[in-house]
């Protein structure tokens, strides 16, 4: 697979789980990586797993908040010189239970899961386009094919938005030599799923042909090849990292 010497990968909620395994699979195939997390402490939880150097450093940045997905890219650029993959990895699950759901939950889980993903790609495509193109990899979730066993409408509608988004982004910035594409797992080990309860992780491996949770390390090859050279005639994709739960 194409290394990644020479490249600037930002990745969004690196501070555990998929993103801190994505950030370490971009430095270990030699990109310089900058790993955002939610605040100061998430991201010095990154640190002790990842470390910090000349080619590594972790940036704070609530995406809740307004302005700060433009805040942090320019964070990372400032701190590397450019940047030529963006990860919009960051994202929350909010109630499953569609009668838990207020309008201040349902604006955060789009906000987080969708928003920032839309404003940090913008504010990256300008750094990408003066470096000649760039690529961007978009975190959605089997959620938003199949409408979602453990999680609820927000967090469903906001991953299928993450899919359409994705199309747009790939058909508006193909000009600019910036490919968009998008993973969607499935049932992966990591804090977010760790609090499920046993009956539906049950479940869920029984609708899973491969029979198994996937390991967040499992997602970092879709992820490498999408943003690598590998793949620089695909764009606008969704690639499903799912243990064949979903089969589009
Ligand atoms: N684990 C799964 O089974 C699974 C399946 C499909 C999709 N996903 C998606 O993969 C991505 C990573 O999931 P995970 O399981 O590693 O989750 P996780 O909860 O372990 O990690 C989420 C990350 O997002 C960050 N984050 C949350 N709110 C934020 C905010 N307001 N501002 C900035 N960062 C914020 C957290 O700091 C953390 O680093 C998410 O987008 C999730 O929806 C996960």
């Amino acid at each position: 697979m194409a290394g990644f010497a020479g490249k600037i990968v930002l990745v969004t909620g690196a501070s555990r789980g998929i993103g801190l395994e994505l950030a370490r699979a971009f430095a270990d195939a030699g990109a310089a990586v900058g790993y955002a997390g939610r605040d100061a402490d998430s991201v010095a939880r990154g640190r002790e797993r990842l470390g910090e150097g000349p080619r590594l450093r972790g940036f704070a940045a609530d995406l809740a908040r307004s302005g700060a997905p433009e805040r942090l890219v320019a964070a990372a650029v400032e701190a590397f010189g450019g940047i030529d993959v963006l990860v919009n990895n960051a994202g929350i699950a909010g109630p499953a239970d569609p009668w838990q759901v207020d309008e201040a939950e349902w604006d955060r889980v789009q906000t987080v899961n969708l928003r920032a993903a839309f404003f940090c790609a913008r504010a990256a495509v300008r750094h990408m386009k003066a470096r000649g193109g760039g690529s961007i990899v978009n975190v959605s979730s089997v959620a938003g094919q199949i409408g979602g066993v453990a999680t609820g409408p927000a967090y469903v509608a906001a991953k299928a938005g993450l899919i359409g988004l994705t199309r747009s982004l790939a058909r508006q910035f193909a000009p600019l030599g910036v490919r968009v594409n998008c993973i969607a797992p499935a049932d992966i080990e990591t804090d977010m799923t760790a609090a499920w309860p046993d009956e539906l992780r049950r479940r869920l491996v029984a609708l899973t042909p491969l029979g198994r949770f996937g390991t967040a390390r499992e997602v970092c090859g879709a992820a490498l090849y999408l943003a690598g050279d590998d793949a620089s005639f695909v764009t606008g994709q969704t690639l499903n990292v799912n243990g064949g739960i979903y089969m589009g």
